[in-house]
């Protein structure tokens, strides 16, 4: 790791920016293999959700003293993915291939013996070998297909990466590499091992994942606003909803999941680049679909480059269930847009600062429009930390008994209990085992703020 990339690792630490990207941190190197698997330039999206890209920090490579990268390395580690030919991932492959022998010689055990490196590699294996029963309508992963590889170690996400499937390429990675054409033909939620002999997830995105780590133009709704605001809109299937700005085209997928193939949507994008790019990934998310599912995701959408405020043309004759509006100066197109919403219906605004909703609630005020403000609400997650205690060795803890159950047992049952203090999970009876439990030192930060209006008659 450069000096310069471990301070900004140190910085965004310590300040707990974008938390969420902190549990990946880890990510040394992903990419998908010689060239973009998908032409659109995107590489099937960052491998963080969102935010900047962490630089490389191992915590096993601090613990095994992995060796200073090169200045070559370095620059090589800047360079975008899809720029690297074939030689290159080959190297890239044997070097971390050598790093990951050198870890093992320089720990007193292997790898293998240390439960705190494998203990959960392993059951992961083993839980994706117990899952072999499957469905006889289920399909096996194709080529085409957007995918999604998780590599999990101490149930804590190393890497989770998004690409499409393309023949005779490779899920390269600092966890070792996959190839393409081994996961084309497996089940989603196959566990195969990389080159490295690491167990690696891969999986069918759902569509919040998708969104979250597809290409992106602007920022997108997040995938948490974007449900509070199909809940405030109570979009049903055959509605009609007007949406603007398109941006990435995440708000997009959502509302045309949430209207069906009996609805519509009109989606309004001011900018040239961000209307293509919203249309790029509803075609891919689309077209992965009929991949996986053998059915067509609706057509739904009508992506239209323009400007809102002045769309009057392009709406008129119609009428909107109701409107999604995620834009600047969303106050500005109220007059443009509340004569095609229908009366009684919602228009949600998401806006990011709360000093654009006094904007919005000034411009309601000095406005005639037939509309009410109801609500303004924030929403919030909150992840929780939740597992069985370990001990160093990997181990379970054992809950302490009370004196009363202490007493109530037999001298040879507690001798029997004091051995099974390094056996595996399914030899403690359940109930025996302590838990922790507390919210996850790693939050999310704000994304937006949601305000509900509605149009009535006077
Ligand atoms: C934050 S993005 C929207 C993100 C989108 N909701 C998503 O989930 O991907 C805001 C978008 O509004 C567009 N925009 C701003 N003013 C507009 C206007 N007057 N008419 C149409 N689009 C506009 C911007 O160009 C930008 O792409």
């Amino acid at each position: 790791m450069t000096p310069r990339l471990a301070r900004v690792c140190a910085t965004c630490l310590s300040h707990k920016i974008n938390l969420r990207i902190t549990s990946l941190a880890r990510i040394q190197w992903v990419g998908t293999g010689p060239k973009s698997p998908d032409g659109d330039e995107d590489g099937s999206g960052a491998p963080v959700p969102s935010g900047p890209t962490i630089p490389p920090f191992s915590r096993s490579a601090s613990r095994f003293g992995r060796r200073p990268l090169s200045p070559l390395e370095r620059v090589s580690q800047m360079l975008p993915q899809e720029s690297l030919s074939e030689e290159v991932w080959e190297l890239r492959e044997e070097k971390t291939r050598e790093d990951y022998k050198d870890t093992e010689t320089q720990t007193p055990e292997t790898l293998k013996e240390d439960p705190d490196m494998h203990e959960d590699d392993e059951s992961v294996l083993n839980q994706g070998k117990e899952v072999a029963h499957v469905l006889p309508e289920e399909r096996v992963m194709c080529f085409g297909e957007v995918v999604l590889a998780e590599y999990r170690r101490k149930r804590r996400l190393e890497l989770q990466k998004m690409f499409q499937l393309e023949k005779g390429c490779k899920l390269g990675s600092s966890w070792g590499s996959v190839a393409h054409d081994a996961i084309q033909g497996c089940h989603a939620g196959t566990v195969l091992r990389t080159s490295l002999g690491l167990p690696m997830l891969i999986r069918r995105p759902s569509l919040e994942e998708f969104t979250l780590f597809m290409k992106r133009g602007p920022a997108i709704a997040y995938p948490k606003d974007a449900n509070a605001m199909l809940m405030m809109m109570d979009v049903n299937e055959g509605d009609c909803v007007l949406e603007s700005g398109s941006g990435s085209g995440a708000m997009s997928l959502f509302l045309s999941r949430a209207v069906g193939s009996s609805g519509s949507v009109l989606s309004v994008e001011v900018r040239e680049d961000h209307h293509r790019r919203a249309v790029l990934n509803y075609e891919r998310w689309r077209s992965s679909w009929s991949l996986r599912s053998g059915k067509e995701w609706p057509e739904n959408v009508h992506f239209h480059l323009g400007d809102l405020i002045n769309a009057a043309p392009l709406l008129a004759g119609r009428s909107f269930n109701s409107v999604a509006l995620d834009m600047i100066n969303p106050h500005l197109a109220l007059h443009t847009v509340v004569p095609h919403l229908h009366t009684g219906g919602v228009c949600a605004v998401y806006q990011a600062n709360i000093t654009q909703i006094i904007d919005l609630m000034e411009g309601l005020r000095c406005s005639t429009l037939p509309l009410v403000y109801e609500r303004i609400i924030e929403v919030q997650y909150r992840d929780w930390l939740l597992a069985p205690s370990l001990k160093k060795d990997g181990s379970f803890h054992q809950r302490r008994k009370s004196p009363d159950e202490e007493a109530t047992e037999s001298e040879n049952d507690e001798a029997n209990d004091e051995g099974k203090g390094h056996e595996r999970a399914a030899h403690f009876p359940f109930g025996s085992v302590p838990y922790i439990a507390r919210p996850h030192p790693e939050q999310n930060g704000h994304t937006a703020f949601l305000v509900k209006l509605r149009k009535i008659s006077r």
